[in-house]
């Protein structure tokens, strides 16, 4: 899996949060790329920027009909800086024919959903 967005959407923590459990407010910006691991053998049991859009239509490109792709709203819990109406970017997934989920990956909530979801799709 793939995540990719803006420079400090939360990428990391939400990678964080799904393989360590881990979360961190003062986080510093990845230098190049990331990577962890987690196995799963018990899965069946801000922003808006110009950039995500550039670097969404950069892996459509490259698309092949074994991606998946599946766009996520990080930081569902700052619901008084809130800058895109959930509404809007479900239009937008639609659209688009993606799965959407709004997460947080200082709650916890629906980061697991979100790579069960994917996950599912995939096999
Ligand atoms: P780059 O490595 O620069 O591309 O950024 P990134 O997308 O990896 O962002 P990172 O995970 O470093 O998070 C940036 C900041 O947002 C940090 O201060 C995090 O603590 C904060 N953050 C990440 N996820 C959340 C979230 O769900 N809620 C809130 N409130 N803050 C978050
Ligand atoms: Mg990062």
């Amino acid at each position: 899996m793939v995540l990719i967005g803006d420079s400090g959407v939360g990428k990391s923590n939400i990678l964080s949060r799904l393989t360590r459990n881990e979360f961190r407010l003062e986080s510093k910006s990845t230098i190049g790329v990331e990577f962890a691991s987690r196995t799963l053998s018990d899965l069946f049991s801000d922003r808006r920027g110009r950039q995500s859009r550039h670097r969404y239509e950069t892996l459509l490109v490259k698309r092949d009909s074994n991606i998946v792709i599946m766009m996520a709203g990080n930081k569902s819990d700052m619901m008084h800086l809130r800058a895109v109406p959930e509404v809007d970017a479900q239009v937008l997934a639609e659209k688009e024919g993606l799965s959407f989920l709004e997460i947080s990956a200082l709650e916890a909530f629906n980061v697991e959903e979100e790579f069960q979801h994917i996950l599912t799709e995939i096999y």
